[in-house]
């Protein structure tokens, strides 16, 4: 969704993941400035101090690059034969309609409200269905193409016109005002709206298929499903059974209801689909007072993952007075501890949050397999988890962001090889070999371009530290056993001095040379000095999060944007290539921001210290959230989720080539102090990063531009690269009222479609939707 201004959750609060909930202070600037001094001083030393200090091979082929500031370049290794884009750049637009590249074409398969089944009504889109559990649930997110055989059996990998799709719907913010006739009843929820918004949640698992033109749902399927905010989950791994998740649905721990907030995705090697549940955090009620009944650790926990006392829980669901007496459908999502109930959580829900925050493993191909949450992969508000080239005999690694500010980048390891006899048609049965035991692992990156993978486990000693007591986090926090960090991934994280980054989303896997790219989408609070809106000291400038300056708008005299306005994306390269790694190199490899600032007066300034991608008219962009590799082509599709540059383009979908790490070098950016906050002070302080090579525009273009209020998000291709399968998430989203007119009305106004979509026509209500794009020569997307 939009961050961080445009959430219009029922009850009006702000959403958890939208404020910095990270009071670790680690690493400090001065920290990195000084890790940078010691490894020059290191590097002058010899051979035998990089050994010393723990560098490894990473440093000694270091030496072999450039001068003290050369990026720890690595020897070069053969590159991916580069990707030549093919189309000529969309330009930033405001309209309500799809803007795509000349000699493609966009056609809805899959909208909001589709039935997923026979006998059910076409979709009226007035607000009058409420059978969302067999319906396309609402803002469509993370996407995946499963190719099936013809006999429709099971896998297919070299499948083009038969598949599932498996798809993520992150949320109904904005978009729950056309969910009912007149828009959401407030205070008590009417049963049958909570329901139908729940249901709007989740996961849609459908059969597609085309002989030619559009590929469509085949709803006499049996593999298609809904997973919803109420489907019954397994808990697996190690907290399944643990204190952590007892609840008096579950009082063993072993299961939960639904998931939550699925935002990016993966998909695993033996042919599973895994979805994300990211900002979860916001939909928990917490009476004032909560806190007085629960230990010091049980408020650390919360706080740490902004479920503070006196929030109503996103929507209200836990307001509805079930039909059916005794039902805790609704009731659960008020953590409040019941002081009637036993201590351990048995008779209440004071540990429903609990199990909210995992990658979610789905089978595609066995419709009767109950999903699982893989605990063992830790819980945050996850983004994505996208795994590594699979390498027989060799560990996989699964790479995942936390999206919120402040929060980190991590991997997770499975304990067992790559065994390729599970390829494809391993199922959940694999799932478990893989998933329910390893390690978890936060990033390190050092002011010098290298980086360590820090473990999350009662082994490293800074963890079994657990963190100090501060005026931020007055219990300190102790950790008992890998339960524990399992379930507060985060703090665990701070305890081993990770690095807090600029809202860490997607994360993509170059299958060409295994490098690894991570969006970091924004981060208003970054190198300002003062206190966040949680009263956290907002993160210091370090050199993978260099950036903070001041942008206005266009459409506003006074808006103020500061901090990252425009994100940027980290590209990481492991040691030896191998994903189970303990240490890598980074560099940067996109800088969001404007081709030229608003006030041009400052245009000198901007081109060197906030434009260092070089972007131009054809491919400047704010906020990369979404990115992904294409197979077929090797292009790297990247996403925008933009509330910044809105003043004058809507979000947008852009293809890149990628090149490889270390293709760029070292830059010094000035940061003025008083570009960011109004401060006096005149003397920038410089932060010395790594950038990738500049973009031009042949290798970097603008492919295609959203619809009013939609976000661009999932990507997937059927594998001879000839249909590319994107999401346009919550078109509309900012219409705040049904008295119209609506900010958007797509698709149903067919703009820049192949065909208007559903009922209603140019005056619909907006819809989510997926789009199938199309290269009118039937070549290969982008090419
Ligand atoms: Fe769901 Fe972080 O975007
Ligand atoms: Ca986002
Ligand atoms: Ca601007
Ligand atoms: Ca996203």
């Amino acid at each position: 969704m939009n961050s961080p201004n445009t959430h219009l959750s029922h009850d009006t609060q702000t959403d958890p993941d939208d404020l910095e909930n990270n009071f670790v202070q680690t690493p400090h600037l001065n920290d990195l400035v000084a890790a940078r001094l010691s490894r020059r001083h290191f590097m002058r030393g010899g051979v035998s101090a990089m050994a010393m200090a723990g560098l490894g091979s990473v440093a000694l082929s270091a030496c072999g690059g450039g001068g003290d500031d050369a990026p720890a370049t690595p020897t070069p290794s053969a590159g991916p034969t580069e990707a030549r884009l093919g189309f000529s750049a969309v330009g930033k637009n405001t309209a309500d309609s799809v803007q795509i590249a000349a000699g493609y074409t966009a056609t809805v398969i899959y909208a909001t409200g589709d039935p997923i089944t026979n006998g059910v009504a076409d979709y009226a889109n007035d607000g009058t269905n409420n059978d969302f559990d067999v319906r396309a649930g609402d803002h469509h997110d993370g996407i995946h193409f499963f190719g099936l055989n013809a006999a429709r059996t099971g896998p297919d990998p070299a499948s083009v016109n038969r598949g599932i799709l498996c798809m993520n719907h992150e949320n109904i913010s904005g978009t729950v005002l056309f969910m009912h006739p007149n828009g959401p009843t407030a205070g008590v929820r009417p049963e049958i709206e909570a329901r139908k918004e729940m249901d709007a949640h989740g996961v849609s698992v459908i059969e597609v298929s085309r002989t030619t033109g559009a590929f469509s749902v085949n709803k006499a399927s049996n593999f298609n499903r809904r997973i919803t905010a109420s489907t019954l989950v397994e808990i697996s791994g190690p907290v399944r059974g643990t204190k952590y998740v007892k609840t008096k649905y579950s009082p063993g721990g072993l299961a939960a209801r639904g998931t939550l907030n699925n935002c990016g995705h993966g998909y695993t090697p033996w042919g599973t689909y895994l979805t994300a549940e990211e900002n979860w955090a916001g939909y928990f009620r917490r009476n004032t007072g909560d806190d007085a009944n629960r230990s010091a650790k049980e408020n650390a926990a919360l706080l740490r993952n902004g479920i503070r006392t006196g929030r109503a829980g996103n929507y209200g669901w836990s307001t509805v007075v079930p039909a059916v007496a005794g039902s805790t459908e609704f009731s659960r999502w008020n953590i409040t501890v019941d002081t009637a109930q036993p201590t351990d959580g048995t008779g209440d829900f004071r540990n429903e949050a609990n199990t909210f925050g995992y990658i979610v493993e789905i089978d595609p191909f066995d419709p009767l397999a109950t999903p699982r949450k893989r605990t063992a992969m830790g819980r945050r508000a996850n983004e994505g988890a996208w795994g590594s080239l699979p390498k027989a005999g060799k560990p996989l690694a699964f790479y995942i962001g936390c999206d919120s500010r402040g929060e980190y980048v991590y991997k997770f390891v499975t304990a067992a090889n790559w065994d390729p006899a599970d390829a494809e048609t391993g199922g959940m049965r694999a799932g478990t070999k893989y998933l329910d035991q390893g390690t978890i692992y936060a990033g390190k990156f050092n002011a010098d371009g290298t980086g360590t993978w820090v473990a999350l486990d009662m082994s490293n000693p800074d963890v079994a530290a657990g963190l100090p007591m501060t005026s931020y986090n007055p219990s300190g926090y102790s950790f008992e056993d890998l339960a524990d960090i399992c379930v507060n991934t985060r703090l665990a994280a701070g305890a081993a001095g990770a690095t807090r980054m600029d809202r860490p989303e997607w994360t993509a896997v170059n299958p060409a040379n295994g490098e690894i790219y991570i969006t970091m989408t924004e981060n208003p609070d970054r190198g300002r000095s003062g206190l966040t809106g949680n009263n956290i000291p907002n993160p210091p400038l370090d050199a993978a999060n260099p950036r903070a300056w001041r942008d206005t708008r266009t459409d506003s005299a006074t808006a103020v944007q500061q901090g990252n306005v425009n994100g940027h994306i980290i590209r990481i390269r492991e040691t030896n290539d191998d994903a189970g790694a303990t240490t890598f190199r980074w560099d940067i490899f996109l800088f969001g921001s404007q081709a030229t600032p608003d006030d041009m007066s400052t245009n000198d300034y901007y081109q060197r210290n906030v434009n260092l991608s070089g972007l131009s008219g054809f491919n400047d962009l704010s906020k990369p959230d979404g990115c992904w590799f294409s197979k077929k082509s090797g292009i790297l599709w990247i996403q925008t989720d933009d509330g910044s540059f809105t003043d004058q383009t809507n979000c947008m979908l852009l293809a890149a080539v990628p090149g490889r790490h270390g293709d760029g070098g070292s830059v010094d950016v000035e940061v003025l102090p008083n570009g960011i906050q109004g401060s006096t002070a005149t003397t920038p302080t410089t932060v010395t990063t790594y950038a990738g090579r500049k973009m031009t525009d042949a290798t970097f273009k603008r492919f295609l531009v959203a619809p009013k209020g939609a976000e661009i998000t999932g990507l997937s291709e059927t594998p001879d690269g000839k249909v590319l399968f994107i999401n346009i998430q919550h078109p509309g989203e900012d219409t705040g009222s049904l008295a119209g007119p609506f900010q958007s009305n797509w698709p149903g106004n067919g703009a820049g479609i192949a065909a208007a979509y559903g009922l209603g026509g140019a005056s619909a209500r907006p819809r989510s939707a997926t789009l199938m794009i199309t290269k009118n020569d039937g070549g290969v997307i982008g090419l």
